[in-house]
């Protein structure tokens, strides 16, 4: 009995062991503050005007996101709809997959649970490791994700920068960036606008992530109600034998 219920214990906390030891990238770390209103509604700014034209987020509604985040249906409207016409339709881009399959060789992924897949950490250093790379068809380069298809959409506010490599053993390792045409943000402010976009990022995978924890908690409580029908239909049983 004792040993069959630790294997269970064991099989229900194994995503968790699993997802804790997926993490050996170099990355920079971010602070999420789900509770940062402000924070989230800046980042959802970000997310619609330079994002949503590549990239859906397919499980969230206009509504929704604005109701959550305590924006007004007018502020939603003027500033935060450009690829739909009503609050009720889901954020989805206006891109068709086919051009876009064509323009980058890839169909941008939908955004919505990114947050989980990758983490945040790895979303926030992504963001910011983008450089200018002549040899690539987009002209630019990720130090996270080499040979990415996505160019580097807010290079007006981080600026365009290039990296030197150097030559070791014949592998490429970063050295330095190189400084080219400024950005219109301070580097602080261009990481605070990227921790933004990344909390709201975190936001959008958290309605999805609720229904798992509720549909988890059913299941949890099944097992346990069954383990103990269980047990005492087994003594119930065995008493008879005896
Ligand atoms: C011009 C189109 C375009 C825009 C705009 C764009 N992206 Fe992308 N993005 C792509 C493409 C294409 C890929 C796939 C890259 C690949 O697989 O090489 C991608 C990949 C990504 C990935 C990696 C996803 C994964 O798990 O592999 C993230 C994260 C991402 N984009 C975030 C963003 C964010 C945040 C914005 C807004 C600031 C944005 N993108 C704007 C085209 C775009």
């Amino acid at each position: 009995m004792m040993r069959k219920l630790l294997i269970v214990i064991a099989l229900l906390a194994s995503p968790a062991l699993a997802q804790a030891s997926s993490n050996n990238e170099n990355l920079d770390s971010v602070h999420i503050d789900l509770a940062d209103r402000l924070s989230l509604q800046k980042g959802a700014n970000t997310f619609v005007n330079y994002c949503l034209s590549c990239h859906s987020a397919a499980y969230m509604r206009y509504e929704r996101m604005a109701s959550d985040l305590g924006i007004s249906e007018q502020l939603l409207k003027d500033n935060l709809m450009f690829a739909a016409d009503k609050p009720g339709e889901l954020m989805v881009t206006t891109m068709a997959p086919t051009d876009a399959k064509q323009w980058f060789g890839v169909v941008p992924p939908d955004l919505s649970l990114t947050a989980r897949s990758r983490g945040p950490d790895w979303i926030y250093t992504y963001l910011r490791s983008f450089y200018h790379d002549e040899s690539t068809p987009t002209g630019w380069n990720n130090l996270l994700f080499p040979s990415v298809a996505m160019p580097h959409v807010l290079h007006q506010w981080q600026g365009t920068r290039t990296v030197h490599f150097e030559e070791v053993d014949g592998n490429k390792h970063f050295e330095s960036f190189v400084a080219g045409v400024p950005g219109q943000m301070t580097e602080s402010e261009y990481n605070s606008t990227i921790r933004d976009l990344t909390n709201f990022m975190v936001y959008l995978a958290e309605p999805a992530k609720l229904v798992r924890y509720r549909i988890g908690f059913w299941v949890m409580i099944f097992m346990v109600v069954f383990i103990v029908l269980s047990y005492t239909l087994k003594k119930e049983y065995w008493r008879d034998v005896h």
